[in-house]
């Protein structure tokens, strides 16, 4: 799967960010038709981010659209706009059930019969900021063309009537949620923006405590969140040499016939081998290790 440490928003009308935004080295960049983007503007993004999906070269950076919520009345036409052109997923905002994306994907399958691209090329990324899409995840995260849920934290607390803290413990049980979620089904868990994008000390700081939580990335709306947030969600040298440790240790462990062990005065068994091995394979997707 794509690495998403760092996906970036940009307003999908707004050529120049658009061209700008392939210049940053991000994992992600997404283009958006929905809440970026003013109600007057719709016809704008969908034409600006079919001609950027043309034209630019976006490198290594992955190539999404963001269209609007299925049941906006511009969902339609959003993807018939950016289909043609192969991004390289679709991300859909506030989604509430399985039915949704089902209405998505079959959509996207035809495109990729109609063109001749393999079957399920192009991914599906979907937003759950509601109450409802946190209570429905269950079902609609096993859906196959996933490859990650995103929390929106912003919407979130707009849905239940929280107020939005620095320490964000109004999110907690439904972040929880998302990244258990994710869990079940082997998808990516992206977690919330940043909105104050000015101090960087607070995007490093949530970007930190989202990893500790499980989440692989997290959305990003400027390009100076870019840096901090791909490095919160990249293992650090220290912790791939304390993993590589655990995996060599623990192979000797288990030869002299013993589950559980000692090492600098810790306990290792099991679940902490298969946690250091989780930290080697985002290592390795980040093209570390
Ligand atoms: N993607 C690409 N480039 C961006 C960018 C983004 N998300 N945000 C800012 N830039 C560019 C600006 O165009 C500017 O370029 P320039 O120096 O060539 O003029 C440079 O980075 C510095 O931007 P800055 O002046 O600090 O910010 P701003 O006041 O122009 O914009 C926001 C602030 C919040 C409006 C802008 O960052 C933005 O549009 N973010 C994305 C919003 C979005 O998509 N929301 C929906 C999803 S949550
Ligand atoms: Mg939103």
């Amino acid at each position: 799967m794509h690495p998403r440490r760092a996906l970036l928003y940009m307003p999908g009308d707004d050529w120049k960010k658009i061209n700008k935004s392939i210049t940053f080295g991000v994992d992600s960049i997404c283009m958006d038709m929905e809440d970026g983007t003013a109600l007057s503007r719709k016809a704008e993004a969908r034409e600006t981010i079919a001609r950027a999906l043309q034209e630019l070269d976006f490198g290594k950076s992955e190539k999404l659209a963001r269209i609007n919520a299925v049941g906006s009345g511009f969902e339609s036409l959003d993807l018939q706009a950016v289909l043609p052109y192969h991004p390289d997923g679709i991300v859909i905002p506030k989604v509430e059930s399985r039915e949704q994306v089902e209405w998505a994907s079959a959509i996207i399958e035809q495109a990729e019969l109609e063109y001749g691209w393999p079957i399920n090329s192009i991914r599906i990324l979907i937003g759950i900021e509601t109450a409802a899409g946190i209570m429905n995840l269950r079902e609609i995260a096993s859906h196959p063309r996933l490859d990650a849920l995103i929390f929106g934290g912003e919407d979130f607390a707009a849905n239940i009537g929280a107020v939005r803290t620095p320490e964000a413990w109004e999110l907690f049980y439904a972040r929880s949620a998302t990244v258990t979620a994710a869990g079940m089904y082997g998808l990516q868990a992206i977690d919330i923006v940043t909105i104050d994008f000015k101090n960087l000390e607070i995007v490093r700081a949530e970007a930190e405590f989202g990893a500790r939580m499980g989440f692989v990335g997290k959305q990003v709306i400027h390009p100076a969140q870019v840096e901090p947030a791909q490095l919160a969600f990249t293992p650090s040298d220290e912790a791939i040499a304390h993993a590589k440790r655990i995996v060599e240790t623990f192979e000797t462990s288990q030869q002299a016939g013993a589950g559980a062990y000692a090492l600098d005065g810790k306990m290792i068994d099991m679940p902490l081998l298969k946690n250091a091995q989780k930290v080697l394979d985002r290592a390795r997707a980040a093209g570390k290790a």
